[in-house]
């Protein structure tokens, strides 16, 4: 299959074209890779179970594992989903914008989109291209995000077109993700709602709106996910690079003895700007020192990097799990598959 590939640049008329051409795209069942505020999605009819099918396998995803239903307005969730007071209190404070809600599904919402469940996740995302892509199609539109099963998710269109070029009918490039990691996920029930996986909207910007916020205990420990979690990503190693990617639990100064004292010519570490010059290997910057938001924004970036340096090990110090670092803290802990060292 040919891949069409087209980068949008705002205020240009004939990207117009390109969003109708997007939306008949999904509309008749094909599939487009499309930016959103966390990470590129490979939007499909939400309404088609073949549509389902073709992305599971251009991602080479298990099929149990649910996608998420995204609409170009929150009203719009009535009609995939049974909504609730609750749902639409968050949608106020949060919508558009990246929090995904899993609601109890219609019947329009075929089973090959949510894995065989009774609930489907709606998100309404905020970026500006994705919303008129899922307009101009006319549909609800399932999207996962748009990376080959395992790999980091796609913060850029040439990601993209690395995972999937030749599997998917259209690319549409709108530039770099603003935050770099997938929305938020919760499940609601009467005013209390629980973060499954934690991104952008914090829980004590969620606190702000439900009753009680919980924080699955597979959020800190994805080894507590076991064979039925509540949100069957959870069970998968995701977000890995090639690379072996080794914590450590550590203050600065014995990280970068621990590092200077352990890593070999193939290895790498993620720091700091400032603290990149007492490392003796391979330095990945992540942003200036103590800027949660900025390392979250290039995590997956640098993760593929890895893998571009053929770097055999990367040494990451452990983020914090408190709320502002959650997202960041949860993504690092499943790359790195279990693999910390306390020092
Ligand atoms: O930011 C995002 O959410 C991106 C962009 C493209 O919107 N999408 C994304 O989709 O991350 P995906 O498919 O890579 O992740 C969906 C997550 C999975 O962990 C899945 O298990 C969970 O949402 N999920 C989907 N439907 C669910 C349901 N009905 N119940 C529980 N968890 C669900
Ligand atoms: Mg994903």
């Amino acid at each position: 299959m040919k891949t069409i590939f087209y980068r949008i640049s705002r205020n240009r008329s004939s990207d117009s074209e390109a969003i109708e051409k997007a939306g008949d795209i999904i509309r008749t069942g094909g599939l487009v890779a499309l930016p959103t505020e966390t990470v590129y999605g490979l939007g499909a009819s939400a309404y088609s179970p073949q549509a389902a099918e073709k992305i599971y396998a251009a991602k080479g995803r298990p099929s149990d594992n649910p996608l998420i239903v995204h609409v170009s307005e929150p009203e719009s969730a009535e009609r995939v989903a049974h909504t609730s007071d609750l749902f639409y209190n968050l949608a106020r404070s949060f919508m558009p914008g990246p929090l995904t809600v899993i609601l109890p599904k219609k019947s329009c919402i075929p089973n090959e989109v949510t894995g065989g469940l009774d609930t489907v996740a709606v998100r309404c995302p905020s970026n500006e291209i994705a919303r008129r892509i899922i307009e101009a199609s006319g549909v609800p539109v399932a999207a996962p995000s748009a990376n080959s099963s395992g790999k980091p998710s796609p913060t850029t269109a040439s990601h993209v077109l690395h995972d999937l070029d030749g599997k998917i009918d259209m690319i549409v490039d709108g530039g770099d993700c603003e935050i770099g990691v997938e929305s938020t996920v919760i499940s609601i029930s009467g005013d209390k709602c629980r973060i499954l996986r934690p991104g952008a909207v914090s829980a004590d910007q969620l606190g702000m709106v439900c009753g009680e916020v919980e924080v699955d205990e597979a959020v800190i420990d994805p080894s507590l996910a076991g064979d039925h979690p509540k949100s069957p990503g959870m069970k998968y190693r995701h977000y890995s690079p090639e690379a072996n990617i080794i914590l450590v639990d550590g203050g600065r100064e014995k990280f970068i003895d621990y590092v200077n004292g352990n890593a070999g010519e193939n290895d790498g570490v993620f720091t700091d700007r400032n603290t990149a010059e007492q490392f003796s290997c391979k330095t990945l910057v992540t942003g200036e020192r103590g800027t949660a938001d900025e390392f979250t924004h290039n995590l997956y970036a640098l993760l593929r990097c890895a893998d571009e340096l053929s770097l055999k090990n990367v040494y990451v110090q452990l983020p914090p799990s408190s709320d502002k670092y959650l997202a960041l803290y949860n993504r690092i802990i499943r790359a790195a598959g279990g693999n910390i060292v306390r020092l």
